[in-house]
């Protein structure tokens, strides 16, 4: 703990692609399952996006957002980028994290097989018809195995495809800076990325290029659809949120693959995600390098990392070569106004998993507040 002050290099701004942003500290996207039912976010939502950027965050990435009224949605209560209501409710949110001097993009989240509560079809898709490892997690509404998914015929992938396009339409409507396509953490476009989960033998299946073609594919028709000046990210990552040992095995050279190829679809950021690990655990590869700092090297283009980034010490050795931003997820929940007690040298507040127990809503976490 020696660097707390103003100088600290996690509070220079910098350029997320198109986006300047004031510092390089991120609000890690985080489900909290508390819109209405049919995906319209609310406005308890409004409040807690906006108290990140009134805290000084230079960008907040939202929750994973279901894009199409499909397979996609994950979980009951997460929010929609589907219809006019869900891109009104979304609007007041971009507009009250704007007036507060903030920016805000979008994760667009397909959840493939490990959805576990979509009201609109009955069933899951995936890359093939693996059973997920593990099990539903109850925080987030669901509880026992997963359904064993069916695999997903071209119909289902152009449909995907065109609910990303069309989510990013409706971003742009409400107002948000960018989006992020989701593609870490098992989820499906994930689920294509990962060994053990993609079968498949036609284009989609088989080496490191072949499982990322269809990622590449989603984020090339997401870049053609965004307005100037718009961010497209992409998160990646190895672990997920049902295997956190997962590594890609091609080490560096699926870095670079797959760096390259969203590179090249377009992306104008990438988003090395760890989830149930620290970066220095998921990120190292065995010849020395980092994930972080290969994929920004090989792919030219600015690299989010995540993990345990709250730490100022390991925050500013991070931004020494091996990444450009950071994101910080339950930190964020504890100190809300993370930049402002960092440039103030003041301590951080612990994170308390109270704060998401027995689920991760919204109202559970105020009532958390309230008694603390
Ligand atoms: C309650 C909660 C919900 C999350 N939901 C998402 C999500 O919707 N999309 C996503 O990419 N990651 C999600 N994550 C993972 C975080 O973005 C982040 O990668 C993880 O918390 C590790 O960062 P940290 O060490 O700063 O907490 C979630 C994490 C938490 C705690």
């Amino acid at each position: 703990m020696t660097d707390r002050s103003a100088t600290h290099p996690a509070l220079r701004p910098g350029s997320l692609g198109p986006l300047d942003l004031g510092n390089r500290l991120l609000v890690a996207p985080m489900t909290r399952v508390s819109a209405r039912p049919d995906g319209v976010p609310t406005e308890e939502m409004a409040d807690y996006y906006s108290e990140f950027a009134e805290g000084g965050f230079g960008l907040v990435v939202t929750e994973g957002i279901y894009p199409d009224a499909a397979y996609s949605q994950g979980y009951l209560n997460q929010p929609g980028l589907v219809t006019e209501e869900h891109v009104a409710g979304w609007r007041a949110i971009t507009d009250r994290v704007h007036a507060a001097g903030g920016r805000i993009v979008a994760q667009l989240m397909h959840a493939g097989a490990l959805s576990q509560g979509n009201p609109h079809r009955p069933g899951t898709i995936a890359p093939s018809a693996v059973a997920p490892l593990g099990e539903m997690m109850p925080p987030y509404g669901g509880s026992g195995p997963f359904a064993t998914p069916r695999a997903a015929t071209p119909e289902d992938l152009r449909e995907v495809v065109e609910g990303f396009a069309a989510a990013t339409r409706n971003a742009a409507t409400a107002g948000f800076d960018g989006v992020e396509v989701h593609g870490a953490n098992g989820y499906l476009l994930d689920q294509f990325i990962t060994e053990y989960t993609n079968l498949r033998t036609d284009e989609y299946g088989g080496s490191t290029a072949e499982r990322v073609r269809f990622v590449a594919e989603v984020v090339e028709r997401v870049a053609a659809e965004a307005p100037d000046g718009f961010a497209v990210g992409v998160r990646v990552s190895q672990t997920k949120v049902n295997d956190f040992v997962y590594r890609w095995s091609g080490g560096s050279e699926d870095v670079i693959v797959i760096a390259q190829s969203l590179a090249k679809a377009g992306a104008t950021y990438l988003h090395v995600a760890s989830e149930g690990r620290a970066w220095f655990d998921t990120a190292l590869l065995a010849d020395g390098l980092t994930v972080t700092g290969l994929a920004g090297e090989v792919s030219g283009l600015p690299v989010i990392a995540n993990g345990g980034m709250h730490d100022p010490d390991q925050a500013a050795r991070v931004l020494d070569g091996h990444a450009d931003f950071l994101s910080i997820g339950h930190a964020a929940l504890a100190n809300p106004d993370l930049p402002r007690r960092l440039a103030a040298g003041r301590e951080l507040a612990a994170f308390d998993p109270a704060m998401l127990r027995p689920d991760v809503t919204l109202a559970t976490s105020n009532r958390w507040r309230q008694a603390g």
